[in-house]
């Protein structure tokens, strides 16, 4: 039978990178292939490549024997291959369902017709095992759900390969959970998926074979039975990888943030407690149950009531306000809140404190030279590849805007650091990188509100644990305390 895909020396040349650098590689019908590198070794410019986003400067590609030389992602869809991108690509301002029809010929019988469109939806809901409001407007869903958007609009196109480009960054573990139940009845069903992601925990519940790339090259394909989390950290990133956060017992010093009785509507309901200097205080909780509202009032960008104390003085309410009294804030989403994908690095790298010294120049522009060094000490320090201070974010590969974001939010020296999802999207080297760099911070002390929707990184990291449920803090507990079973528990609401 012929293989589902086959790519023969893939090669693409970007200005700075060789991105990808003759990937061959292929996929059999009836398997999911994860597809895993450090940030920026190539995986999504691969993927654009097959889905017919951007043409290869050199290489072949097969589909299911047949040669495959696409144009556009029409050329992709038509071929049976269907993508759901590391950043979703629907309109916001229309409802699922036409968003599913959008962009299918004109002329094709689907096109006009909404309720043939929503029979053929409603079936394919039913078979797979999951709802999505087909009336709703996309900008209203949570993520999880747009997600689940995505997957049913390739299907509706009939793909038989998905490719799923981190797929799970924004999701709950639930989520993830039925995410995986689908894939593998998927291609139980004789079809193919290509699953990226950074959880190589995942990776191995649910891949058959895995590719590891480095530096736009394969270094190995391995049979998911026969290796293990680290043989492919080690894989990856060409060294040991420490999995585990090491740090001492916290000694938190003074109140560095109060609240109490603090309300955001649509979800925060009054919630109250306190971050110290020197102690990272994690919100664990299932998204959706106010963290967002939580932490957009911290940060001055939603209104709230209640008491909000930061040093000791009411917090202002304005993001300049707060980030002037020393609050630091990695935003939830990077691409919306963390950077200006058409700045360049040097100017993100200032983003926020253009306007006070050392970076407020001559007649209140910016100073250049000041802007420039401190994106060169960023760059560097966080590892940014590749290394340039001119290069638009928009250039920079996921992880590494990711990296952009939290390395200039800590060496700003907050007092205050507000991370949400700060290791979302980046690699098992820069997770060890950015959770080593929060301790040293913290020993320092800077006081830290971690909030994740990634357990494994509220155990590793928090000095103590507040869960989240229905807009209220419902449960402290310790690390130690803190199984996952009893997180768990907390989290679905059960307090008994
Ligand atoms: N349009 C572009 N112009 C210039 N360079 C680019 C462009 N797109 C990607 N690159 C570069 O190509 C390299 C590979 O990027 P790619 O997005 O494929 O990485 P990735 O493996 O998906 O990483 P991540 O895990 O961070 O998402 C990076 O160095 C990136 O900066
Ligand atoms: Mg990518």
């Amino acid at each position: 039978m012929a293989k589902a895909l086959v790519l023969k020396e893939i090669t693409k040349r970007f200005p700075l990178v060789l991105a990808n650098d003759r990937i061959s590689l292929d996929l059999e019908w009836g398997e999911v292939l994860a597809l895993v590198g450090e940030n920026g070794a190539g995986k999504s410019t691969l993927m654009k490549i097959v889905y017919g986003l951007q043409p290869p400067d050199a290489g072949e590609m097969w589909v299911d024997g047949k040669p495959y030389r696409p144009q556009s992602p029409l050329d992709a869809i038509r071929a049976g291959i269907g993508m759901v991108h590391q950043h979703f690509m629907l309109v916001e301002p229309f409802t699922v369902l036409e968003n599913l029809v959008l962009g299918l010929e004109p002329g094709s019988p689907l096109f006009l017709d909404l309720e043939a469109a929503r029979r053929k939806a409603t079936a394919l809901m039913e078979a797979l095992g999951f709802e999505v409001p087909l009336d709703e407007r996309v900008e209203n869903l949570p993520v999880g759900l747009q997600q689940r958007v995505e997957i049913l609009k390739a299907l509706y196109r009939e793909a038989r390969i998905l490719i799923l480009d981190e797929p799970t960054a924004v999701l709950t573990p639930q989520e993830a959970e039925e995410l995986f139940r689908f894939l593998r009845e998927y291609v139980a069903r004789g079809n193919a998926a290509i699953f990226i992601s950074h959880k190589l925990k995942e990776v191995l519940a649910v891949s058959d074979r895995v590719t590891v790339i480095r530096d736009g090259k394969v270094v190995g394909t391995v049979r998911t039975r026969e290796t293990s989390l680290e043989a492919l950290a080690r894989m990856m990133v060409g060294r040991e990888v420490v999995l585990r956060v090491e740090k001492t017992p916290a000694r938190p010093g003074e109140v560095v943030l109060e609240v109490e009785g603090l309300e955001a509507p649509p979800r925060l309901k009054g919630v109250s407690f306190q971050v110290r200097s020197g102690e990272i205080v994690g919100i664990a909780g299932v998204e959706g149950n106010g963290q967002t509202e939580l932490v957009e009032a911290l940060t001055g960008l939603r209104p709230f009531r209640g008491k909000a104390l930061l040093l000791g003085r009411p917090l202002p309410a304005s993001a300049r306000g707060v980030r002037d009294l020393g609050a630091s804030h990695v935003p939830e989403d990077r691409l919306v809140r963390g950077l200006v994908l058409d700045f360049s690095v040097k100017e993100n790298a200032v983003l926020g404190d253009q306007h006070r010294p050392p970076f407020r120049g001559f007649l209140g522009f910016l100073d250049d030279r000041a802007a420039e060094a401190h994106a060169r000490t960023l760059v560097e320090a966080y590892d940014v590849r590749p290394r340039s201070t001119a290069l638009s974010a928009r250039r920079f590969s996921g992880g590494n805007q990711q990296k952009i974001v939290v390395g200039r939010e800590l060496l700003r020296g907050p007092r205050l650091l507000v991370a949400a999802q700060p290791t979302r999207g980046v690699d098992v080297g820069a997770i060890e990188f950015i959770h080593k760099e929060l301790v040293k911070a913290r020993d320092q002390g800077l006081a830290v509100l971690l909030v994740s929707a990634d357990l494994s990184e509220i155990l590793a990291l928090s000095d103590r644990i507040l869960v989240m449920h229905g807009g209220r803090i419902v449960g402290e507990l310790t690390p130690e305390e803190a199984t996952e079973e009893r997180l768990g528990l907390l989290m679905a609401g059960v307090t008994a």
